[in-house]
């Protein structure tokens, strides 16, 4: 306290802050002499702490058009915004069907057979690729094509992955058996899904939430990311702001 107030004074007295701007966060006291406390709690200093991710769920079907506009206008835009606070899972099965054949599953789409060929196929990526900075591009490239067995070709290519094994996964059990896991996951789903796209956002679905985030899905994963928000949200914060100046 006393070193404190004695800083204080050195600041009335000096007028002037009189360390370089690398070190006014450095200590709380410093801060308040260079008048920067404020700034530093907001930025630097909770920074530090971890807050959880936003946990986000997304259950869609690989050719229904709601779900490929969802993708492409919302969730690839606010993962490349703000993908380092979301922990982002995909499953891709959606309002299918299962029955088991033998040894096999055999799924049946809502939009036909190519849409089976595509769920699995995305499945196979997810399996294959491992992390969401491969998975999201790959799944985000698929699903602006119609046609998943020409575009996990050309999504190969234009992001240099590998092919071979997401085709060996989709021609073998290994691929039937990752998507009878999909049909299981999206099967134990409470409420029920009644729709796709369908949202879980932190383990909860509501109508509110599929709703804002069909609407504006960054604001959403922002306002409800509890730690320090990414630039990317702030962003949207000061837009908005201005928008509702100047329609004053
Ligand atoms: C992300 O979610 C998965 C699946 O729920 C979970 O296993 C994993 O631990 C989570 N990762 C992080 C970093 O929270
Ligand atoms: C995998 O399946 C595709 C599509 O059915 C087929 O064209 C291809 O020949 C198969 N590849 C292998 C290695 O079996």
């Amino acid at each position: 306290m006393k070193t404190f107030l004695l800083l204080i004074a050195v600041a009335g007295a000096a007028g002037t802050c009189r360390f370089p701007p690398q070190l006014w966060c450095s200590s709380e006291e410093i801060a308040i002499q260079c008048k920067v406390y404020q700034q530093c709690k907001e930025s630097v200093w909770t920074v530090k702490t971890n807050a959880a991710l936003v946990e986000f769920e997304l259950y869609f079907e690989s050719l229904c058009p709601d779900c490929r506009n969802f993708i492409k206008t919302q969730l690839f835009p606010t993962y490349t915004k703000v993908g380092s606070i979301m922990n982002i899972t995909l499953v891709p099965y959606g309002n299918a069907r299962e029955k088991q054949s033998g040894d096999r599953w055999v799924f049946t789409c809502q939009h036909g057979e190519q849409e089976c060929i595509g769920n699995l196929l995305e499945t196979c990526a997810i399996h294959t690729l491992k992390s969401i900075d491969r998975i999201m591009p790959f799944i985000h490239c698929m699903e602006l094509s119609e046609y998943p067995l020409q575009s996990v070709q050309s999504c190969s290519q234009q992001l240099s992955v590998p092919l071979d094994p997401i085709m060996f996964c989709y021609n073998s059990t290994v691929g039937n058996t990752l998507e009878h896991k999909m049909a299981q996951k999206t099967e134990a789903l409470n409420p029920p899904h009644k729709y796709v796209p369908w949202v879980v956002l932190n383990g909860v679905h509501t109508e509110k939430i599929n709703d804002e985030a069909a609407r504006d899905l960054l604001k959403l994963v922002c306002d409800t990311y509890t730690g320090t928000k990414p630039s990317a949200c702030t962003a949207t914060r000061a837009q908005l702001t201005g928008c509702a100046q100047s329609d004053l």
